[in-house]
């Protein structure tokens, strides 16, 4: 693919699960395939966009001509956001981050203990980094997009999530529906953007993430001061 002219918009995108440790050799972490992160990034890509990746660990290669940024937890996928946001036209928050991690990882391997059957772990609440992304002021917050994978009431959750986590726009998927969502090639999604007439939305029908990927792209590029 081209080389970005410098004036091209600067396009931050997080994908991907985040992994938090337990101990020495245990984590807890989600069934996030990256596959959805990774086809925004080639779209913004393929779309004249500098595009920076920051990713949990996925196995997926990354796409020509993005730059990837690897993170394990949520704390330092948190710290690259807030890193690179301020500068961005753009950023996308579509990684699968863990809502809790560890309140203190054990330093050595967790035994089995004979006494008891049961291992209470204290887990903490990881900071919402799209929330803080979405939460700078407004001479260094990019425009932001978020996703949401819903069970029920897509819609009314994914407009409450809108507000509350103050998002310029969400893409919201029921991944309730059989071969959509998590580690599928196929997505299907409702759009809800601000426009000064309020809350506009539109279905996307089920199709291949990666063109569902260029049609978010090309929405949220929409929404970029002129
Ligand atoms: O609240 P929920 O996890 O459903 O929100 C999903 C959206 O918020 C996604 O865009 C996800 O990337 C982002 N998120 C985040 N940091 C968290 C939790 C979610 O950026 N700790």
């Amino acid at each position: 693919s081209a080389t970005p002219k410098a004036s091209a918009p600067h396009v931050v995108i997080t994908a991907g699960p985040t992994r938090e440790a337990l101990d020495p050799v245990r984590y807890l972490s989600n069934h996030s395939s990256g596959k959805m992160g990774y086809a925004l990034a080639a779209a913004a890509a393929a779309q004249g966009a500098r595009v920076t990746l920051i990713s949990g660990p996925v196995t997926l290669a990354t796409p020509a001509g993005v730059t990837r940024i690897d993170v394990e937890t949520a704390e330092q996928m948190h710290q690259e956001s807030l890193q690179l946001a301020p500068k961005a036209a753009l950023f996308i928050g579509c990684a699968a981050v863990a809502d809790y991690r560890a309140a203190s990882a054990a330093e050595h391997k967790l035994k089995k203990t004979d006494d008891s059957d049961t291992l209470t772990l204290t887990l903490i609440k990881n900071p919402d980094i799209i929330a803080s992304v979405a939460a700078l002021p407004p001479a260094s917050r990019p425009v932001v997009v978020g996703f949401a994978a819903e069970t029920q009431d897509v819609e009314r959750y994914a407009a409450d999530k809108l507000t509350r986590k103050r998002l310029d726009m969400i893409v919201a998927n029921d991944v309730s529906q059989q071969g959509m969502g998590f580690g599928s090639d196929d997505n299907a999604a409702l759009l809800l953007w601000r426009s000064p007439q309020g809350i506009e939305r539109r279905m996307e029908v089920p199709q291949p993430k990666t063109q569902l990927a260029e049609r978010v792209i090309q929405q949220a590029l929409t929404l970029l001061p002129s």
